[in-house]
This record gives C-alpha cells, sequence and structure tokens, in this order.
C-alpha cells in the first residue's frame, strides 16, 4: 500500500460495479431528455469519467472549478468559482457530478447559483457522501457510497493535490495532516 493510507474502504472493482449501477439509473431516468453532465474539478474528474461511459444516452460534458476557502481537510463554506461553465444551461436538463457530499455547503452555493440560470432541471450524483457531517439540506439525487467521518483520498479525491490517481478510496492516516 501506498505510504500514509492506514485502510482501502472502497476497492477498484467495488466501485466498478457501482459505477455501472449508477450509469444504469440515470440511463432509465434521461431518456428523451437534454442531458449536460457537469463535473465539478478536479475531485470529481476521474468519476465522471467512468461514469459517462456507463451512461446509454446521448449528452454533453461542461466542467467546473470551484474552490471552497477554509484548511485543506475542512471546507468553510465560501465557494468561488474559479472556472464557470462554458455553456449555457437554459431549458436542459443538468446532472451535477461531484466527488463527495460532505458538509453539503460547496453544492448548496453551486445549486442556488445554477438555479438562477434557468435550467429545466438539476440533479446531483455524488460518488461519495458523508451524511454525518451535513451543515445543510443537500441529498444527492444519485450516491455511491455514503462513508463514515473519516478524510478519504483517491478515485480523483486528494489530499493536498496528492492521491488522486489512487484506483480505489482510502482513508488518509491522521498523521499525514495532523
Ligand atoms: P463540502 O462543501 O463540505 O460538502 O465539501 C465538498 C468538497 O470538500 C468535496 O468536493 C471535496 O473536494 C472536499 N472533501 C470533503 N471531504 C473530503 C475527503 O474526505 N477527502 C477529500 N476531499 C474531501
Ligand atoms: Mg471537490
Amino acid at each position: 500500500m501506498e505510504a500514509n493510507i492506514s485502510k482501502i474502504l472502497i476497492t477498484e472493482e467495488e466501485i466498478k460495479v457501482k459505477v455501472k449501477e449508477l450509469g444504469e439509473m440515470i440511463t432509465r431516468d434521461y431518456q428523451e431528455k437534454d442531458l449536460l453532465v457537469i463535473c465539478i474539478l478536479k475531485g470529481a474528474m476521474v468519476f465522471m469519467a467512468d461514469l459517462v461511459r456507463e451512461i446509454k444516452v446521448p449528452l454533453d460534458i461542461d466542467t467546473m472549478v470551484v474552490t471552497s476557502y477554509g484548511s485543506s481537510t475542512k471546507s468553510s463554506g465560501v465557494v468561488r468559482i474559479l472556472k464557470d461553465l462554458d455553456e449555457s444551461v437554459e431549458d436542459r436538463d443538468l446532472l451535477i457530478v461531484e466527488d463527495i457530499v460532505d458538509t453539503g455547503l460547496t453544492l448548496k452555493y453551486l445549486m442556488d447559483n445554477i438555479f438562477s440560470r434557468g435550467p429545466r432541471s438539476v440533479k446531483i450524483c455524488s460518488f461519495l457522501d458523508k451524511p454525518e457531517r451535513r451543515k445543510v439540506a443537500i441529498t444527492p439525487d444519485y450516491k455511491g457510497y455514503s462513508i463514515p467521518d473519516e478524510f478519504v483520498v483517491g478515485y480523483g479525491l486528494d489530499y493536498a493535490e496528492k492521491y488522486r490517481n489512487l484506483p480505489y478510496v482510502a482513508v488518509l492516516d491522521p498523521k499525514a495532516y495532523s
């Protein structure tokens, strides 16, 4: 195992099965829609790349880069858009793809911002969810796994920009950031 990884929480094989399931649900729900997948960079890039290949309806992909002020393992809720969408979302069916919903503050801000642009519908697909840590009412419409309140890395998730390339989700040893 990598240095600073204390345990593997979700294996590569488990991820594959789950992503396929999510793709099937989304395929069912987005027949005859105008689907625009919005990938929240950078965390969701790995998940989104796998997910779109399991979605069997026509879709467009757009990206947003957001940052939330705060320390590297805790979000503050003050969100800044570093790169906005390239495409118009008006009258389109949006699926926001996130790596993890933690406090929910980032998605709350994004949902309010994106809703004001007149989409036909907005749903959230998050690979991970830490429901215990929620501060605002945000519930992913599609989710991979609920996990306990531990800081995880891999499958796109980072600590200080590292570990995004791990093909599994793992708990980072608290020694790595304390
Ligand atoms: P929220 O605004 O608190 O919901 O935080 C959302 C963002 O915080 C996610 O998109 C991640 O980038 C980051 N984050 C939250 N928990 C973790 C974690 O356990 N590992 C890595 N990043 C995390
Ligand atoms: Mg993120």
